[in-house]
């Protein structure tokens, strides 16, 4: 097996790691600024156990760090519904669901998996009708004004950030 090397050409230990896969950040959901982000240090590989979320705070940004049964993904920790963080919710293999409105996103692909229970437009603008869990009373159409305001926000999509490995810590690029 090869190993990255350093500039001087010696072996880079610290970057070979046997640890979690980082999942792939779908296409065209890079976080705006990230690319060019440098990478910093958040936590230990210890500290994000398989199937746990930790929230990552970077000045004024909060994101959403995940160990999925498939590796490391890193989003806000915000709902593109109406922000609630995530880190509070539930995570179900590669699907997180918000704690508010029962939103769940799928962690490989940004998709929606399950519409937020307000209903509500879609990131394509398409509306939603709000829906009631199994036992629960079913939910009117919009009438007043707080009815009608849900009906008109839109679930953004979400936005990922690069994150990596080395050795036992676990970085992330932040935009500036
Ligand atoms: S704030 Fe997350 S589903 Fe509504």
């Amino acid at each position: 097996m090869r190993l990255p090397l350093r500039r001087d050409g010696t072996a880079d230990l610290a970057a070979h790691v046997t640890g979690p896969g980082i999942l792939p950040i779908p296409s065209g959901l890079l976080a705006p600024g990230a690319s060019e982000a440098l990478f910093e240090a958040v936590a230990s590989i210890d500290e994000v156990p398989p199937g746990r979320m930790l929230r990552v705070t970077h000045g004024d940004l909060d994101l959403l760090l995940v160990h999925t049964d498939l590796g490391l993904v890193v989003t806000d920790d915000r709902c593109p519904h109406m922000a609630a963080p995530l880190s509070v919710g539930g995570l179900d293999g590669c699907e997180v669901e918000c704690p508010l409105h029962k939103g769940r996103f799928d962690l490989r692909t940004g998709a929606v998996v399950r519409f937020p229970t307000t209903g509500g437009l879609d990131a394509d603008g398409v509306y939603r009708a709000p829906w009631s869990p199994p036992g629960a009373p079913a939910k009117p159409e919009p009438s007043d004004d707080k009815a009608r305001a849900r009906a008109a926000t839109r679930v953004r999509r979400l936005r990922y950030y690069p994150v990596r490995l080395r050795g036992a810590t676990i970085e992330v690029a932040f935009p500036a």
